[in-house]
């Protein structure tokens, strides 16, 4: 059963230097209990997408067209005030940066205790207990003693776990994990990851992990989802996609043994495209090296091309039969 489905989900920014078309067009779904990846180069719409999703997309950015049901219910067409119950409740996020998205004025235990609140309406012991569980859930050493701590009294690996502990704080069943291990070391990483597989595991949360590191996505993913310049280049269970890749997936997946130290994809030639002004048909044409006439005329629709794998590239079938 799905408890996300994404329906041709616009959002754009309307900034002054014009329409930055940030989500053309995004449709994809997540099976209820699975850890799906999202991912894509830097500015791909990853963020943008969590963010839509829970209806927190920054001014000028707005969300123009689709639709996004959540077990069932279409969040675009909530009232402000019905929103609320989702965010935090219902779905949650692990913001990009850690360091930014944590209060530096307000100890760590006010802060989460703040939270629940809020929420609950319970009086503060309450909502401190309720935050001592949660910090231990996510493996906070010394939780008791770090509640009284101001965020920069923390190790970027620590503040990330304390993140990790206020997106869970209220029990959410959908969890948006966005690079959650960008600016950590490389064991501190490791850490993260398997603090997270473990926590999926055990809450039997769903979790979408949104990552540039394809080697996170074959160690964590059932699924995954890959975007390029606010499109869906194709979704699917990770064998299929590994298997029969779509060009642009398939570029990544070369770029893999290139990484650089941050484990960022960043050797694909050439630039993903102005998105005020992004090239005609298929997004992709520009760079890719299957590229023919009409991948510059017509844009290619999502297809569902069997086996749950769907792909938006006018010769993916063809390709099928020898690159
Ligand atoms: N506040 C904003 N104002 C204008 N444009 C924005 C804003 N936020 C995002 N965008 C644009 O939307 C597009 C998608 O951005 P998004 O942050 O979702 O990328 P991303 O895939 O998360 O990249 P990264 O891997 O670098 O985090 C980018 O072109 C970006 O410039
Ligand atoms: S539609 Fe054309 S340009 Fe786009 S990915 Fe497929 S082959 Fe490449
Ligand atoms: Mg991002």
């Amino acid at each position: 059963m799905n408890i996300l489905d994404v329906q041709n989900l616009k959002t754009h920014f309307f900034t002054e230097a014009g329409v930055v078309k940030a989500l053309e067009d995004i449709s994809f779904t997540v099976e209820k209990g699975c850890t799906v990846g999202l991912v894509g180069e830097s500015g791909s719409g990853k963020s943008v997408t969590a963010q839509s999703v829970l209806r927190i997309v920054p001014k000028p950015g707005k969300i123009i067209g689709g639709k996004i049901l959540f077990d069932g219910e279409d969040l675009l067409a909530k009232k402000e005030d019905d929103m609320r119950k989702f965010r935090g409740k219902k779905i949650s996020l692990i913001f990009q940066d850690p360091t930014s998205s944590l209060n530096p004025l307000f100890a760590i235990g006010d802060q989460l205790a703040d939270i629940v609140i809020q929420h609950d309406r319970v009086k503060k012991d309450q909502a401190l207990e309720q935050v001592i569980k949660t910090l231990k859930v996510a493996r906070l050493p010394d939780p008791e003693q770090s509640l009284g701590q101001y965020p920069h009294q923390f190790s970027g690996g620590m503040k990330q776990r304390i993140c990790i502990a206020r997106a869970l704080l209220l029990n959410p069943q959908l969890l948006f994990a966005d690079e959650p291990t960008t600016n950590l070391d490389v064991t501190i990483q490791a850490q993260i990851i398997t603090l997270l597989k473990d926590l999926q595991r055990d809450l039997g949360m769903t979790l979408v992990m949104i990552t540039h590191d394809m080697g996170i996505v074959a160690e964590m993913c059932k699924c995954v989802v890959v975007l390029y310049a606010g499109h869906v280049m194709e979704s699917g269970d990770i064998e299929t996609i590994f298997e029969k890749p779509h060009p642009y997936t398939e570029a990544l997946l070369k770029a893999v043994p290139r990484l650089d130290q941050t484990r960022k994809l960043t050797s694909i030639p050439g630039n993903i495209p102005n998105l005020i002004d992004p090239p005609s048909g298929c997004v992709f044409h520009p760079r890719c090296q299957y590229a023919i006439n009409i991948c510059m005329e017509k844009v290619p629709p999502l297809e569902d091309v069997g086996g749950s794998h769907f792909i938006t590239c006018h010769r993916w079938r063809e390709l099928q039969g020898g690159r």
